[in-house]
């Protein structure tokens, strides 16, 4: 928040600089009560290192300021309370989201520092879960908001597209596989296949042998096993490109375990020559007891490498590729340890840089209280669940709003909106309650209802039909501003606040108060009505489209002029 700043600029100088800027900035606190006034500073720290009475030194203070932003500085008990100049305040705000625009909120926070963010990363051959969304729609927000404060994300796709399952899905399509139906419904059909697998694998326990001899011809470059495992990847990843598509996110890199097969022996001679390697049950590990951990799984007994050894030349490669200042990834809650063993490895190697990786975890995705499963008959496809998000926004609009102009991309924003605001307006390590009816709701803490708030805004400006010049004076004369203006002067602390802790729900909720603040004052102010008012309500309106937009485009989610 500006003023904020500049209070406590105000207030630096006031202390004759006893207490840093920064920390009395955080010491700043915004009072529950109006009566209280806009903004309070507790003089406890000062008064014990004045060795003074803190109610004396906020009378002091308080004598002692005299700002044209300040109708009034007041003493009360130990603090210090602040009275905005309203009206001049709003007029300060307003100018600078009009200046700004699309750049309101933005903040040099990782100075072109290089973040990668492991993210979305689903397995070829099976679908897409929910989880696989979450951390697709968490780590896309997480991307926008770094980019907005300063930072370079790299978005990776870390496919799981490596690992014994192949040898025994080749084994599976060889015996009952068919390349037409595998064409056309790859994921259904290569799931069913490694069912299959297993169902038979009971009364024929030779199956087991064969998919490993087919997964070492797979680690041996066999060119048969090589050109299945391609296919199966690339036909997995036309489906999975469906759905980025409908969620509009993109990647910069699809490397995935795979890429790293001529990357391990190089970790697992790092490991030998720290002599961190010790054999348990016939399996190469590391130990990791002194830090209470079980121990990390390197190679097994027949040689073959783990998810965790294919992560540890990815961390070593992305450090040396990337020269990241930071490493996230964005992985459910249940591969919270392998994470941690991950990084302690790394740090027993003598990598310091592993302090910046950071595990990104989230809950589940819950349908009536139980986690939504992918196994067999269970599978919700998720394409269908955005494609009926979709269908339903469209019916939405044909109810509604006929006439507007693009009505498919408008209902793909909706449905689309809804489901990705569903996910990320809770904190991603709460679990969530699927619901398609809650998500597309038009009233309450949803993606339509921010959209629709936005849209209402873009309306009132068509109508108002006044050009907004940013120059022109603005003057607003309604106590019922204030409320929109304070949400405003928010939004770039939220940028802050999100990028810090990894957390788009910060921005979700904050785009859900400012709506809701804007629609009360739509509710109680005739914006068009007062000639002489128009044009400062106008600015207003403008401002808060803005702010909505930028806000919702952090969460991947765009704003439509019509819905
Ligand atoms: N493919 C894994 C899964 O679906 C997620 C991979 C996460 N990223 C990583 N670098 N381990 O569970």
């Amino acid at each position: 928040m500006e003023y904020k700043q500049h209070f406590a600029a105000i207030l630096y100088g006031a202390f004759d600089q006893q207490l840093e800027e920064e920390t009395i900035y955080q010491m700043i606190e915004k009072p529950k009560l109006m009566s209280h006034g806009d903004l309070a500073f507790p003089c406890f720290a000062l008064a014990k290192l004045r060795r003074k009475a803190p109610q004396k030194i906020a009378e002091e203070t308080a004598n002692a300021i005299d700002d044209p932003l300040f109708v009034k500085v007041e003493a009360d008990g130990a603090y210090l309370n602040v009275f905005l100049n309203k009206q001049q305040v709003a007029a300060d705000v307003i100018k600078n989201v009009l200046n700004e625009r699309e750049n309101y909120g933005s903040q040099n926070i990782g100075n072109g520092g290089v973040v990668t963010i492991d993210m979305s990363s689903p397995n070829i051959a099976k679908p897409f879960s929910m989880g696989h969304l979450r951390s697709t729609v968490i780590g896309n927000s997480i991307a926008l908001i770094l980019e907005k404060t300063g930072y370079k994300p790299v978005k990776i796709n870390h496919l799981g597209d490596w690992g014994t399952q192949f040898g025994k899905l080749i084994v599976a399509y060889k015996k009952w596989g068919n390349e037409e139906k595998v064409r056309k419904n790859t994921i259904k059909e290569l799931l069913q296949l490694y069912v299959t697998f297993h169902e038979k694998v009971d009364q024929n326990p030779s199956l087991e042998d064969e998919g490993r001899q087919w997964f070492k011809r797979l680690e041996d470059q066999d060119t048969e096993a090589m050109e299945l495992w391609k296919w199966f990847r690339e036909e997995s990843l036309k489906e999975f490109n469906r759905i980025y598509e409908l969620l509009g996110i993109t990647f910069d890199s699809n490397q995935g375990e795979a890429f790293y097969n001529d990357k391990m022996d190089r970790v697992v001679h790092l490991l030998e020559g720290n002599e961190l390697l010790t054999e348990s049950e016939g399996a190469q590990v590391v130990d990791l007891s002194d830090d209470e951990m079980p121990p990390c799984l390197i190679r097994k007994s027949d040689g073959a490498t783990l998810y965790a050894t294919r992560d540890l030349a990815a961390a070593l490669y992305r450090k040396e590729t990337y020269h990241f200042v930071q490493s996230l990834y964005v992985v459910g809650n249940e591969q919270s340890l392998h994470f941690q063993q991950l990084i302690k490895v790394l740090k027993k190697l003598g990598y310091d840089w592993a302090d910046g990786m950071h595990h990104i975890s989230f809950g589940m995705i819950l349908k009536d209280g139980k986690k939504m499963s992918t196994r067999k008959g269970k599978v919700v496809l998720l394409e269908e669940v955005i494609q009926e998000a979709i269908e339903l926004a469209n019916t939405n609009i044909e109810q509604k709003n006929p006439n507007i102009e693009d009505k498919n991309k408008v209902a793909k924003s909706v449905g689309v909106g809804a489901v990705i605001f569903h996910d990320l307006k809770n904190h991603r390590n709460n679990d969530v309650e699927f619901s398609l009816e809650d998500m597309l709701r038009v009233e309450g803490a949803t993606g339509p209802y921010v959209q629709y708030t936005h849209a209402r805004a873009s309306s009132l400006l068509d109508k108002g039909l006044t050009k907004i010049n940013v120059n022109q004076p603005i003057l607003l004369q309604d106590d019922e501003a204030w409320p929109v203006i304070s949400e405003i002067m928010m939004f770039p602390e939220i940028v802050e606040r999100a990028v810090k802790s990894y957390d788009p729900s910060l921005v979700a909720k904050y785009v859900i108060d400012l709506a809701q603040a804007f629609n009360k004052y739509y509710g109680n102010v005739r914006i068009l009505e007062d000639e002489q008012q128009k044009f400062s309500r106008l600015a207003l309106v403008k401002a808060v489209s803005v702010v909505l937009k930028e806000g919702l485009r952090l969460l991947g989610i765009s704003a439509p002029k019509e819905m």
